[in-house]
Parts: C-alpha cells; structure tokens; sequence
C-alpha cells in the first residue's frame, strides 16, 4: 500500500527547501515505516545541500529523526508497530566492518546512505511520479513519514518515556559523533588536557564527554562568544575565541602540549593549528565536512618522533542502539545536559531554522513535525 508523505525537497544552496506531497514505496522485508515526531538539523544535511558530499540532488535531507512506528517489513521481528523508536546512520552488516560492530566505518556506507536510493538501487520515494532521491542515512526524516531500516531504528526502553521525542532526536548523528569521538574513538583519558575546535552540536556533546571523563583542562573554542559561554556552562573550564590567538592562549595554559585536539570546524588551518598544540602520543581527531579537494599537511617527523596520531572519525564510533542509550543513560543521570543545545521549530519553518542555525543563534534546532 502507497503511503503519501509531506517532505522537505532540497533542491541545492540557491532554492529554499519546499515541503510537497511525496508516496513512499512499499516496504521491503527489513524497512520500518516510521510517522516521523521530530528530527534535528545537522551540519551535514547542510553540506549536502552545498554540493560538499557525494549525494544527488534533489533529495528529501534529514538523518536525525524520532518518531512511532506505523508498519515493519515481513523481515522485521525486534520492531513493532507503536513502538518509541530513534533512527542513526544505516550499514550492511555483512562487511569487514560491520562485523566487528564498527558499522560507522561500513563498506558499503554510501550505497546504504547517501546514493539517494536503497543499497539495491531501487527508489524508497516517489515525486510527481518519478524516483526522487532519498533514504538519506537510510531515513530521509525531514517529513511526515519514513522507511527505516531494522539496522538503524532503535527502539526506546521505557525508562526514556519521560524524555519527548523532540528531545531525543539529534541523539542520532550530532550529539553522538561529539561523544563518541571523546568515549569511544580518541578514549580520552582522566586528567589529560583537551582543546574542542568549534562548539556546534558536534563540539559541545565532545565538551560534556571530555567532562565526564574527567580531562583536564577542557578548552572550548570558537568564534561566537555566546556558544563559548554555554561551552563553559556544559564543562569547558577554560574558552579562548579563535580570533582572539586562541592558540598562542593554549600554548600558555598547556605548555607540554595537548593530550587530545578534536576538531569539528573542518577547517584546514584550524586543523594544522590543533596538530601543532599535540603533546607526545597526542591525538587530533577531525570530524568536519570539508572541502572534497582539501588535504592536510602535518610535520613527518613531529608526527612520527612523538608518536602522534590523526585519527578520522565518523559517527563518533557508534555502535547503534548500545551506545545511543547509554548517552540517554547519561542525560537521565544529569550528566548529558543536552537539551541546553536544542531550540525547537515547526517543521514548516525548516528554512527559518537553517538560518538560525547559520547565524549562530541556535545549536541543534529541531523540527517538529508531528505530535507524541
Ligand atoms: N564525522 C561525522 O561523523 C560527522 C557527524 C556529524 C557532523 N559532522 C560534521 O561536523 C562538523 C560540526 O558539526 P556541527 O553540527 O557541530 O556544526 P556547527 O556549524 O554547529 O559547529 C561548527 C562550529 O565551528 C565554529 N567555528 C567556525 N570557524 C571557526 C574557527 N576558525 N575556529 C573555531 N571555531 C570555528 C562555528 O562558530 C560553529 O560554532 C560539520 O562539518 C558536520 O558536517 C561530522
Ligand atoms: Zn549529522
Ligand atoms: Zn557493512
């Protein structure tokens, strides 16, 4: 049975995304139809929108959806129709990596992802009658409904009824991609120092794990003051803005060197600047979209002589549902405080929220697109 959704079209950087009727196909053995609640913004749907990442355009954009099941594929049996669910990034899991539970690094992660259709080839949506690209992180959830998938649809225990969909969403791509870089990829450790390049989502979810952890100094920069001033508010204990010689700041605050530089600006030079700050057996871990054509140049014999590391992170290692709900575990134990990050639109002003986004005026805004 078709099932007729409102999506937001992203036609590219020049044209505003535009919410119109689309079908959805019918749904293949392992896919879930979701009726979407609420789904984040990410940096990265913006990227796309820019031509900065391999997907086609025009394309139906959002990859940090929440929302209630309506329907599951034949295939489907941890899943049901009713269930609180929360969707992530999609994987084979039949490859390398998949197999060792580092689905992040899947082989075949842009078939799954960002092809614009499923890994088959085969559309998930339909415009106007013709295939319009889709299941963007296997999801596709700036509209009012969803086919998901049984790998990156996760069910959410009842212990997190109390925290509201529109809440929970951006848990799949911004918020544990910052943690997971600082939890799981770089595995800061107690009482070492940490520099955050950028404190978007990304950085200030980077920002609360360096301090559940218990590095030491946490330094947040960036170029907006008032994002340096909620960063110090979730756990930075000290914030230099960029254009102020944050790095000449660093040097002095930590002479010996950074145990840890995490930059989520994407930005080649701020990139070279965090190497530059690494104590011995530093590492630097970079998460940010960049230019496809941009590359690094780090020093060989500081890179090697210290054993320094640049570690490439996606989805800051996340395992699926096991890591999402050990952060809800954290945010339910006040640990986690990242509501602090979210301002909330309705979904028909996606564009005002891009915007507010862009200018800075909010962290992680979050479309509401249905009612719990
Ligand atoms: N690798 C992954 O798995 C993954 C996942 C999600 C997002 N991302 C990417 O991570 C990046 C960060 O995402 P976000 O949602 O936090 O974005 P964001 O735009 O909210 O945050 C970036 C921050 O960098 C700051 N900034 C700009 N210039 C700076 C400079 N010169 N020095 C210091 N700070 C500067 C901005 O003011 C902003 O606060 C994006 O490029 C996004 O596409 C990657
Ligand atoms: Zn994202
Ligand atoms: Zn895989």
């Amino acid at each position: 049975m078709t099932t007729t959704a409102n999506a937001a079209i992203c036609r590219g950087h020049d044209h505003p995304f535009t919410i119109e009727p689309v079908e959805l196909a019918d749904l293949a053995a392992d896919e879930i139809l979701v009726r979407v609640v609420a789904c984040g913004i990410c940096h990265t749907d913006l990227a796309v929108r820019d031509a900065q990442l391999p997907v086609p355009l025009p394309v139906v954009l959002g990859h940090e959806g929440a929302g209630i099941v309506e329907a599951v594929g034949s295939g489907v049996t941890g899943t049901k129709p009713g269930d609180r669910v929360v969707m992530s990034f999609n994987s084979c899991g039949t490859c390398p990596s998949c197999d060792v539970d580092a689905p992040t690094y899947c082989y075949n992660f842009f078939p799954h992802n960002w092809s614009g259709t499923r890994a088959d080839g085969t559309p998930t949506m339909r415009y106007k009658g013709e295939p319009m690209a889709a299941n963007f992180f296997g999801q596709s959830t700036f509209a009012s409904h969803a086919i998901a998938h049984d790998r990156n649809t996760f069910v959410l225990p009842s212990r997190f009824d109390g925290i509201p969909l529109d809440m929970i969403a951006p848990i799949g791509c911004g918020l544990m991609t910052g943690a997971g870089a600082v939890l799981n990829a770089m595995q800061v450790r107690a009482g070492l120092p940490i520099a955050v390049f950028g404190s978007g989502t990304v950085g200030m979810a980077a920002i609360m794990a360096a301090k559940i952890v218990g590095a030491n100094p946490i330094i947040a920069v960036d170029v907006n003051d008032e994002r340096l001033a909620l960063a110090k508010e979730l756990g930075a204990t000290h914030a230099f803005n960029a254009r102020d010689d944050a790095v000449g700041k660093i040097k002095e605050l930590v002479p010996q060197g950074l145990g840890y530089a995490f930059d989520t600006t994407g930005i080649n030079k701020v990139i070279e600047d965090a190497w530059n700050l690494l104590a011995p057996k530093g590492i630097c871990g970079i998460v940010g979209a960049s230019d496809p054509a941009d590359n690094l140049t780090f020093n060989e014999a500081a890179f090697m002589g210290g054993g320094r590391t640049v570690m490439g992170i996606l989805g800051g290692n996340s395992d699926g549902a096991p890591f999402l709900l050990e952060l809800l575990d954290h945010h339910l134990a006040g640990r986690f405080p990242f509501d602090k990050l979210i301002g909330h639109f309705d979904f028909s002003e996606i564009n005002e929220a891009i915007e507010a986004s862009e200018a800075g005026h909010v962290v992680k805004p979050v479309l509401r697109i249905s009612a719990e």
